[in-house]
């Protein structure tokens, strides 16, 4: 079924200290008696305390990447088994900024998205155009290619570990949001791709979040229409109290 997920995704921010504090205050802060699957990722060196300290909360713990292989000779790199010893069943795949500093090609992510499915792991898989693309008038193209070459090859039953998350590159970071319209077009065109080689359950059940400059004065809009289930928080999420405003904004 369909779910409200907000999720914070807080990069590469914040020491064990740091990291121990802003749980804390997101505890104290984010409401407990919301609907909204809530979701936050630390970085790596940090997700064991996490998991810990969340243990009883209803916040849950992601992976900002992981490795395509399952172990070997791969200096520095994180496998879905390491993830999944400390409690870490969820992981962003794709996001902009591994594909843009990273070279994560599609070719990759596709190879990412098949070892976490293998391993049972919930992929919140990224995507979004950048700007030339928006001004060429190609970002519907250039989604959903993202979306076939890094995603379709998955099964049918494989969506009820999948996650959309919308990123335009131009809003990330940057403070300029898409509209709510612009948002809920791009959502609609994804959902009606989806259900294209998919079919209608599988694109009626899939959660599609939009991410890139969500903030408490902007989420409330965002998250009312209709094909937007949620976001992907980058900054604000590093503020408990701007996080908490946006998880009630749901
Ligand atoms: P932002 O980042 O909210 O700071 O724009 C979103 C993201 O990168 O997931």
């Amino acid at each position: 079924m369909r779910q409200k997920i907000v999720a914070g995704n807080w990069k590469m921010h914040k020491n064990a200290e740091e990291t121990e504090d802003l749980l804390n205050e997101l505890i104290d802060k984010l409401p407990h008696d919301i609907e909204a699957q809530i979701i936050v990722a630390p970085t790596f060196t940090n997700l064991a305390s996490a998991v810990d300290h969340l243990e009883f909360t209803n916040i849950g713990v992601a992976a900002q990447n992981m490795s395509q292989f399952e172990s070997g000779a791969y200096t520095g790199e994180i496998s879905a088994d390491m993830l999944k010893s400390i409690g870490v069943n969820t992981v962003l795949i794709g996001h902009s900024e591994r594909r843009a500093y990273f070279n994560e090609t599609d070719f990759i992510l596709a190879d990412k998205v098949t070892t976490a499915l293998k391993n049972n792991m919930t992929v919140i898989f990224c995507f979004g155009e950048e700007l030339k693309d928006r001004q060429n008038k190609q970002h519907f193209n250039v989604v959903e290619n993202q979306l076939r070459d890094g995603l379709f090859h998955i099964k049918d039953k494989d969506w009820e570990q999948i996650v959309l998350a919308y990123e335009p590159v131009w809003a990330i970071g940057t403070g300029e949001t898409a509209t709510p319209d612009q948002a809920q077009e791009m959502h609609r065109f994804i959902r009606e791709t989806v259900r294209h080689t998919f079919g209608s359950n599988v694109a009626e059940d899939v959660s599609i979040l939009y991410g890139g400059s969500v903030k408490p004065e902007n989420a409330k809009e965002i998250f009312s229409k209709t094909d937007v289930d949620g976001g992907l928080i980058g900054g604000a999420a590093l503020k408990a109290s701007d996080f908490a405003a946006i998880v009630s904004s749901i």
